[in-house]
């Protein structure tokens, strides 16, 4: 019986940190779009004639590689963007390196 409520304790806290650590990426990928460059992604993308990150990611159109592509490279009007998004607080406090912080960006636009 102790043995079994171990085990279910056990489970419930591995539940409980993985889900903390979803919420810390969603939230730090929140942060660079609304940090990133002092005036975050959406001051360009939330006008209409731009590329709409969100529902690009969330329809499976804009794939996580052509995302990272363009953030390095920059692509017409968009800038390059890996230095701004690395230069954002919260990814510096967190110890984030590119890949997870773009990760963080990504989920952040999928999950809206
Ligand atoms: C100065 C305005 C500006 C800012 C700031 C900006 N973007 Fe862009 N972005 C653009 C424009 C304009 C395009 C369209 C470029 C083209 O296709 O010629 C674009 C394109 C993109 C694309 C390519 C979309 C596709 O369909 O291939 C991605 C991805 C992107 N931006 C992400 C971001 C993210 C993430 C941020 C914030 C870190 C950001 N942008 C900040 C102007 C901006």
């Amino acid at each position: 019986m102790k043995k079994a409520l171990l085990a279910f304790a056990g489970v419930a806290l591995i539940g409980l940190t993985s889900s903390a650590f979803a919420d810390e990426k969603l939230e730090i990928g929140a942060k660079i779009y609304e940090r990133a460059f002092g005036r975050g992604c959406g001051t360009c993308h939330e006008i209409s004639s731009n590329p709409q990150l969100f529902d690009l990611v969330k329809s499976g159109k804009l794939t996580r590689a052509s995302f990272e592509q363009t953030l390095q490279n920059g692509k017409g009007g968009m800038p390059k963007a890996i230095a701004a998004i690395m230069e954002v607080g919260p990814v510096k406090k967190a110890g984030y390196g590119e890949d997870q912080a773009v990760d963080a960006l990504y989920a952040y636009l999928g999950s809206k």
